[in-house]
């Protein structure tokens, strides 16, 4: 499934009244199994756009719609081929570790014996086999993110958003999890599109970096990753892949600077 974002503009109201133009003419096609990194400074939009592209707001203007290459004139409406992975897990305390996997397919109606199996075979998948019946707080934070990745997948919809989904971890953790993304995405060849604020966290998943612009977001740069699949943590240490970071960072620095300029100037106002 590719997304397609057509100037897609969304203007907050401001706490003052004053508006917030958090998006500004977005445009960009999100292709079929190819993984897009948004990359841009805080407050620049890029959760706002996740957002609206999983349906859960609607843009002030323009247009995101889900369209199957194969089928370019049947549309899909938004959210229904999505699903959201964010930082925050949302996993249900009081439910164990299959029950939550399950959720999505309880949901659904599917029988319990089914949506048991089909859960514990993606919590093996993961990593966490013999987790099963644990309870989320009884498990370290890695072990949740996979829960939730697992909750995610279990729904096998051909689009995942995922918003800093690993910025919480610690960064061994952070590495385990950014690996087996890799083995899931090069064995699912899903349409994703992953928030980060870690340049080298975006070259080494993605086969492209958009590199948004400080607030109003827009599109500053598309860096393409050609960097061979699999991917693995040794390629950190290339030359073709330090260009890459070298690129990235250069483009990333001029917005964080007018971004921390818009931050102070905002302070002074109150
Ligand atoms: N629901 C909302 N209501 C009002 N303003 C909002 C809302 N959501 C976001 N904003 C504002 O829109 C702008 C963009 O926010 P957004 O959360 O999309 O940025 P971001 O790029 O995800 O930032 P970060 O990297 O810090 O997560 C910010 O100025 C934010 O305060
Ligand atoms: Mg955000």
């Amino acid at each position: 499934m590719d997304v397609i974002a057509e100037n897609v503009t969304q203007i907050w109201p401001g706490r003052h009244g004053d508006d917030v133009v958090a998006l500004d003419s977005f445009s960009h096609r999100f292709a079929s199994g190819r993984f897009s990194c948004l990359l841009g400074p805080s407050g620049c939009g890029k959760s706002t756009l996740v957002q609206i592209v999983g349906g859960l707001e609607q843009a002030t203007s323009g247009a995101v719609r889900i369209v199957d290459p194969k089928r370019p004139d049947a549309m899909r409406p938004l959210g229904a081929d999505s699903v959201m992975v964010w930082q925050h897990l949302n996993l249900f305390p009081w439910r164990s570790v299959v029950d939550n996997v399950a959720f999505g397919l309880e949901m659904q109606g599917v029988p319990k014996a089914q949506r048991h199996e089909r859960a514990r075979a993606l919590v093996a998948s993961v990593g966490l086999r013999g987790f099963e019946n644990h309870l989320p707080g009884h498990l370290s934070g890695g072990m949740r993110q996979r829960v939730a990745l697992a909750r995610a997948l279990i729904l096998e919809r051909p689009i995942m958003l995922m918003d800093e989904p690993f910025g919480a971890l610690d960064a061994q953790t952070k590495i385990v999890m950014q690996e087996e993304l890799l083995r899931i995405f090069d064995e699912t060849k899903k349409t994703i599109l992953f928030v980060t604020h870690a340049i080298e966290e975006a070259i080494l998943l993605g086969d492209e970096v958009i590199v948004m612009t400080a607030r109003p977001g827009r599109i500053k740069e598309v860096i393409k990753v050609d960097l061979p699949r699999p991917r693995s943590l040794e390629m950190v240490s290339s030359k073709a892949f330090g260009e890459l970071f070298d690129r990235a960072f250069h483009l990333i620095r001029e917005e964080v600077m007018t971004s921390m300029a818009q931050q102070a100037k905002a302070l002074e106002e109150q």
